[in-house]
């Protein structure tokens, strides 16, 4: 399971046998069918045996013990942040810095960075169709600071409007901060094009890669941007750790965030000085186990190879389009082409809520998320309160679309829909 042996071969039947929760019944004779995965994706057997591991044999504070636990320990962080550094193509590993999770990782742009150099009147570009977390910081700022807004809308079919945002970024633009593929819909936005605009105008590019880096293969030096964050638990990872990427000399040039332990070089009574990156942004004890749980993940993914993981997910939506798509009364958002997509098709089922769809397919076991998923101006876009919406994985297989569809048919017959 090591990069330098190769991808291994793409069986998802094998695949499978790895993740022992998926031979779960969530009730007696029901067997889980997991199509939640842009929430959380589930874990293999070789992550949790890191886990495991860690916690056995290494446990230890890491960076100030001179004994062998605390010194393997830090060998095995500091060795999980050069393997999640090859896995985004970054050209140095003090440019990875360790958070709890995406959210924190934007959060640490608004303080470290914005909060430096963003000044009144100021422009920060977002999307319509961002998830909440990269909306909030910026609004916070934004009340703070007096720097402005401005939000690139979505067109009817889940995709950006471009034309637009050539207009928006301008010269007063100091960060576009972008999402790489929407939560909510799967739309995979086109952000190298959206880099080049920002660059013309000197501007920072920020990427929200939660559901990028999970699905497909990652290169912040082809792309071009300045921030890059994603979060583990969506990539078979355990809940708790996230990444920043910055080059190291953008880290330099920012404030510090979190304050406390690890993350300076001297104290005195009347004042501080900082570690150098990455370690000033990783105020205290950090999840240790958790980014040593990270690597294990990013072997996992690395042993199957990032393009033959799209390639399965294009797979699976494409066919999930065109099964769901033939169910009367189904509604799907975002763009119809899976070539547009990720593994993420969001629905609404007429005369029905998503809530009770969800609650339906609970009861045949299949497990999709209903709500507004944490995107609420999507859902004002499209004018529904919520949607129901699966998304998939490496481990999702076109039974278990059979298995959702039959779930959803047998949805609209229970509310006496849309007769099937
Ligand atoms: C695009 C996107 N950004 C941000 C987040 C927030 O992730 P976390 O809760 O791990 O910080 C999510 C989670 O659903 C997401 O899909």
């Amino acid at each position: 399971m090591n990069q330098s042996n190769g991808p291994r071969p793409f069986d998802v039947e094998a695949i499978r046998r790895d993740f022992p929760i998926l031979k779960r019944e969530v009730r007696p004779g029901v067997p889980l069918v997991y199509l939640d995965n842009a929430a959380t994706s589930q874990k293999p057997v070789q992550v949790l045996a890191e886990i495991t591991r860690f916690y056995r044999d290494h446990n230890a504070n890491i960076h100030r013990g001179v004994h062998t636990l605390s010194m393997e320990a830090t060998e095995l962080y500091e060795n999980a942040r050069q393997t999640v550094a090859t896995f985004i193509n970054a050209p140095d590993p003090r440019g990875i810095v360790f958070t709890r999770n995406v959210t924190e990782s934007i959060n640490l742009v608004a303080h470290g960075w914005a909060r430096k150099y963003l000044h009144e009147g100021d422009e920060v570009v977002l999307t319509e169709i961002e998830h909440h977390s990269n909306i909030v910081p910026w609004q916070i700022l934004r009340d703070e600071r007096g720097i402005v807004l401005k939000f690139i809308p979505m067109l009817p079919d889940g995709t950006l409007d471009l034309d637009y945002a050539r207009t928006a970024i301008g010269p007063r633009t100091k960060l576009v901060s972008v999402t790489a593929m929407s939560n909510a819909l799967g739309t995979i936005v086109p952000v190298a094009d959206i880099v080049a605009m920002a660059k013309e105008h000197g501007a920072k590019v920020l990427v929200d890669a939660a559901q990028q880096v999970p699905h497909m293969p990652s290169d912040v030096q082809a792309l071009g941007c300045d921030f890059f964050a994603f979060t583990g638990h969506k990539m078979l990872a355990p809940f708790g750790i996230g990444v920043l990427w910055a080059p190291v000399e953008l880290l330099d040039a920012m404030g510090p965030f979190l304050g406390g332990g690890d993350m300076i070089l001297t104290v005195t009574l009347e004042q501080s000085t900082w570690n150098e990156v990455p370690h000033k942004f990783e105020a205290g004890t950090p999840n240790v186990g958790g980014v040593v749980a990270l690597a294990a993940a990013v072997d996992y993914l690395s042993s199957l190879g990032m393009e033959a993981v799209r390639a399965h997910e294009r797979e699976l939506v494409d066919y999930a389009l065109r099964r769901l798509g033939d169910v009367p009364g189904v509604t799907i958002f975002g763009p119809p082409d899976a070539d547009q997509r990720g593994g993420v098709v969001s629905f609404d089922l007429e005369g029905v809520h998503p809530h009770d769809v969800g609650q339906v397919l609970d009861s045949r076991g299949v497990a999709v998320r209903t709500g507004h998923h944490c995107a609420q101006p999507v859902m004002a876009a499209l004018n529904v309160p919520a949607t129901a919406r699966a998304s998939f994985y490496i481990y999702n297989t076109t039974d278990e679309v059979d298995a959702l569809v039959a779930a959803v048919e047998e949805t609209s017959r229970y509310f006496g829909g849309v007769s099937v």
